[in-house]
């Protein structure tokens, strides 16, 4: 999509509701899409942002089980938790949902169905682990066991998290239950699979063909997924907490939690407004999935299936994932509680979500792994927000108060270097929508510190505290250029740094 788009649907991965928020959710998707957004808004674009909290899923029954407690009151506790955070750091959805509404039911029942009734769906029996102690299916993470790839010994039935392959609960080596820790036995159980393979053909070609342009690490992924061949893969689950599937004869079966989840984004639009089906239907939309590369394969392959198969939906424009954020050089573990809590960071910090918000996005793990170190926060915020943005602002604003009374002199004759760097706001303003129409949020700060870093340079150059005597008509135009500079910072600084631009903003209106 090369012209500018009617509309925009931009989505943000729905998070579990089975823990709090840490850095690495937010440099991982929720500010770079933040920034997308704000900036989509302010080029006066009609967008729409999509979140929720993804409330199904083994993690949330396990998280019930340590916790002693239900898997509602999981959700409930986490959900107000998450969207309190996203709120304290300015992250603005259009909607904050959450798949445990009666709307999410309804519209991934209906979802299920439409695929069933086309018969899309490959019906099978097959053998699944079972804990004869506690009665029940093991389902994805409640098996755990041997990577056979990486020899891992904590891998997942559906995933290792240490290599990232994706797995079978058949592939592990000595398999335990991870309720009982007993060595499961193997029972039969009818689930609705999904042929991937049989969309192969198209994906590929939608993909590879159509969209050369996306991220490496996407195209890789996705690549290599391919090269595999890809293979039917189960909808449903044998899990007492999720989406009832809506056949007779179902009971004690829900939908895979990746299965209704991404639907969520449908509901939530639902939800939003009675206009969803122009969001979600017309191709004069442009979307845009934010993610985390773990959530690579169920937006470019399993999702975009689905919706395929549907036949009414329109497919994303891009799926921008980025890599993961590690903390002092380790990677971040919600059950290791190796992480910065959002919770925490802003009752240590207040009002200083900007800083994390600057650090985040000069750190993006955009094209591989980052790691973020407190050094590194501190180095940024004392050398580059504080002595590059604030340091110029400042000054600009005192000149302008001690000199003409916080008014804004009239110019006198520019230079050509002023005329320059007048001309400059305009060229950053355009290297930063460059750079953000293309997912490259740390070279747009960096397009957008470079005017900070200008301005300090002009007013080193021209030190009109030292003329404001003999020549004060040449200071009224260097304030006037300062000033054009400063309140350049403060309009195009609003997408990065909303809560300081405001401020910056208020500064120079008064
Ligand atoms: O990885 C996760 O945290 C998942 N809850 C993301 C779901 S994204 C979407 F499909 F809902
Ligand atoms: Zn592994």
């Amino acid at each position: 999509m090369n012209s500018t788009p009617k509309r925009y649907l931009i989505t943000a991965a729905l998070p579990y509701a089975n823990g709090p928020l840490h850095i690495g959710h937010l440099a991982g998707v929720y500010v770079p899409a933040d920034v997308y957004v704000r900036f989509l808004k302010e080029l006066g674009r009609d967008v729409i942002w999509i979140c929720g909290s993804d409330e199904h899923g083994v993690p949330i029954t396990i998280r019930a089980q340590k916790e002693g407690c239900t898997p509602q009151q999981v959700v409930d506790k986490y959900h107000t938790l998450i969207k309190k955070s996203f709120e304290d750091f300015g992250i603005e959805f259009s909607i904050y949902s959450r798949t445990s509404n009666p709307t999410h039911y309804k519209t991934s029942q209906d979802f299920f169905l439409k695929l069933f009734e086309k018969g899309e769906f490959i019906e099978q029996e097959a053998d699944q682990y079972y804990d004869p102690e506690a009665n029940q299916f093991l389902a994805d993470r409640y098996i755990t066991g041997t990577c056979p790839h990486c020899q891992n010994p904590n891998a997942y039935g559906d995933q290792c998290e240490r290599c990232g392959t994706s797995l079978n609960a058949t592939d592990l080596i000595n398999p335990k239950s991870a309720i009982s820790g007993v060595k499961p036995i193997l029972k039969k159980t009818k689930h609705w699979y999904l042929p991937l393979d049989k969309y192969q053909s198209f994906l590929e070609d939608w993909i590879l063909k159509q969209h050369p342009e996306w991220k490496t690490n996407v195209l890789g992924q996705c690549r290599s997924w391919f090269d595999a061949g890809l293979h039917p893969r189960a909808v449903s689950r044998d899990l007492p907490w999720g989406v009832p599937v809506p056949l007779p004869n179902a009971e004690g079966k829900v939908l895979y939690v990746w299965f209704d989840a991404p639907i969520g984004y449908i509901s939530a639009t639902k939800e939003l407004t009675p206009e969803w089906e122009m969001y979600w239907k017309s191709p004069d939309t442009k979307m845009v999935h934010f993610i985390g590369k773990d959530n690579i394969v169920f937006h470019c392959i399993v999702f975009p299936s689905m919706l395929h198969a549907h036949g009414e939906f329109i497919l994303p424009d891009n799926v921008p994932a980025n890599e993961f954020l590690n903390l002092e050089g380790e990677k971040l573990s919600t059950s290791r509680n190796w992480a910065v809590w959002l919770h925490e960071y802003i009752e240590d910090f207040p009002g200083k979500q900007d800083v994390l918000r600057y650090v985040l996005l000069a750190n993006l793990p955009e094209t591989k792994d980052n790691d973020f170190t407190w050094k590194d926060f501190q180095a940024r915020n004392n050398s580059e927000l504080v002595g590059i943005l604030g340091n110029f602002f400042n000054r600009a604003m005192v000149l302008s108060e001690k000199y003409f009374d916080g008014k804004v002199p009239i110019k006198n004759n520019l230079d050509p270097e002023e005329i320059d760097y007048l001309a400059q706001i305009l060229k950053q303003r355009e290297a930063i929508i460059e750079a953000i129409e293309n997912y490259r949020f740390r070279d747009a700060l960096k397009e957008y510190m470079q005017l900070a870093r200008l301005g300090n340079k002009y007013l080193a150059e021209r030190e009109p505290w030292k003329i404001i005597k003999s020549d004060p008509q040449r200071v009224a135009t260097i304030v006037y250029v300062a000033l054009q500079l400063a309140a350049s910072l403060s309009i195009l600084g609003r997408p990065f740094l909303p809560f300081t631009a405001k401020k910056m903003l208020e500064r120079t209106q008064h």
